[in-house]
């Protein structure tokens, strides 16, 4: 697919496209998005709940949008566009928006981490790490914060998908793998650990049986695996016809909930050995910004490089994830309207720069773009990836995800598509009817005080 006469950008290997996609799926989404779920929905039995969607629901969504995108070859738009019928293009547009709408309020959050990270090394952390949050959150550093990510971000994008993206995610994955083991290694040596790890790990019936931790958990899982916005779809659109695509789709899925599982293995014991649970179920940031620095700050010179190497894999978790957001519209931008790379990226990052402002300045606003965006949009963009998939173009899956799959994976193709069928669609629905329902709640509040 030409676009500006240049042949298409393409991955060279096969590692590339996979920690590419890990990249994308593993971000601020298995740390502070996880956590938080993860202590709301009482710890165990959400972390349970979300691997059983993981697999049922998050595997073969993924699927489908590796399907639509190496058959289109295309960004969403053009891709749904061909593959699935001239008036899903708009699905498409809707997918860009979703991603400017996360990569702005997630580019804020990406900020402090940044902000984090640095002050961590320059002056350890904050004895008191809820006014110190209180006082950076939002405003003027907050912004700056937000446009010096983004403008990294903007960075990567701009070198395109072999250059760019698929570099830096064969070089920071890796880091950050071996951070996070090590991080969860070191936490099994902190005193009184131990109540940490029985939350994270001892379900309870309680929860388990709660309906709003069902939904919690199916949401979490499409925003921690980039789904339901075209991600997955745009990266797979760089690939050829030789891929295993549902090998890599278990692969990512698995990675991602493999460094989920262990940031869980690191945020519990830390925050329960110094006593400090109460601040997590505080506010969506409670564990992650206030929580763990004032842990790391009562730790002292160990707490300050383990709490620098923390907000490092923060960082650049943040970063393959940021990208994927951006290459989403960029992408589309260059499809569509047939302009070079570096205009696309710029246009894009520019709009999400400025709808950063909001949240930037109003973290209030961050909690309301979430819930639209992460609970609302990815649901209803999973849903119709499904129906898609499962029921629209189901000839067309079944050849393209057997194209390129080994013997094995190839048998598992007909069963996937069945789940995708079947078991997605009236699951995600009902997940949808309750989400929008909450989102609504909070939308009315937001607007009436
Ligand atoms: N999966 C990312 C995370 O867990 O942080 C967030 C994300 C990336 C969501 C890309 C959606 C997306 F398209």
């Amino acid at each position: 697919m030409a676009t500006t006469g240049a042949p298409r950008d393409a991955f060279g290997t096969r590692a590339g496209f996979i920690l590419a996609a890990a990249g994308s799926a593993v971000g601020l989404g298995n740390m502070w998005r996880f956590s938080y779920q993860a202590s709301e929905g009482g710890g165990a039995a959400f972390v349970l709940l979300y691997i059983g969607m993981t697999l049922v629901l998050g595997i073969p969504i993924m699927l489908a949008e590796f399907g639509i995108g190496r058959r289109g070859q295309s960004a969403p738009v053009g891709a749904l566009r061909k593959v699935v019928g001239a008036g899903w293009a708009k699905l498409g547009w809707l997918f860009a928006g979703c991603g400017l709408l996360i990569l702005s309020y997630y580019s804020v959050i990406a900020g402090w981490t940044i902000r984090y990270a640095i002050e961590s090394i320059a002056v350890g952390f904050p004895a008191d790490a809820g006014a110190h949050f209180g006082s950076i959150a939002a405003g003027g550093s907050a912004v700056a914060y937000h446009l010096l990510f983004m403008a990294l971000t903007l960075l990567v994008v701009l070198g395109g998908v072999h250059g760019g993206i698929e570099r830096a995610s064969l070089i920071l994955m890796p880091v950050l793998f071996v951070i996070v083991i090590g991080l969860a290694l070191w936490a099994t040596t902190l005193d009184g650990g131990g109540a940490g790890y029985a939350v994270y790990l001892k379900p309870d019936i309680e929860h388990l049986m709660d309906h709003k931790v069902w939904r919690a958990a199916a949401a979490q899982a499409f925003f921690s695996l980039s789904l339901g916005m075209g991600a997955m779809m745009t990266f797979a659109s760089y690939l050829d016809r030789r891929a295993n695509l549902p090998a890599s789709g278990t692969i990512v899925a698995y990675t991602d909930f493999g460094v989920a599982f262990m940031a869980g293995l690191v945020v519990f014991p830390v925050i329960f050995s110094l006593g400090l649970q109460g601040a997590v179920g505080e506010s969506t940031v409670g564990a992650l910004f206030i929580a763990l620095p004032g842990a790391f700050d009562a730790m002292g010179t160990v707490g300050r490089v383990v709490g620098t190497a923390f907000f490092v894999v923060l960082v650049v978790g943040a970063l393959t994830s940021s990208i994927s957001m951006l290459e989403v519209v960029t992408a589309s931008f260059i499809d569509e309207f047939k302009v070079s790379r570096r205009k696309a990226a710029f246009v894009a990052a520019g709009v999400a720069a400025a709808l950063g402002l909001l949240p930037a300045l109003d973290t209030n606003a961050l909690g309301l773009m979430d819930k639209i965006a992460g609970e609302f949009l990815l649901v209803l963009g999973a849903l119709l990836l499904a129906i898609i998939g499962g029921w629209i173009v189901r000839r067309q899956m079944q050849e393209e995800l057997t194209q390129g799959a080994s013997p094995w994976w190839a048998l598992q193709v007909p069963r996937i598509l069945a789940v995708l069928r079947y078991v997605v669609p009236p699951i995600v629905a009902v997940v949808l009817f309750f989400s929008a329902r909450e989102t609504l709640q909070v939308v009315v509040s937001f607007f009436s005080g």
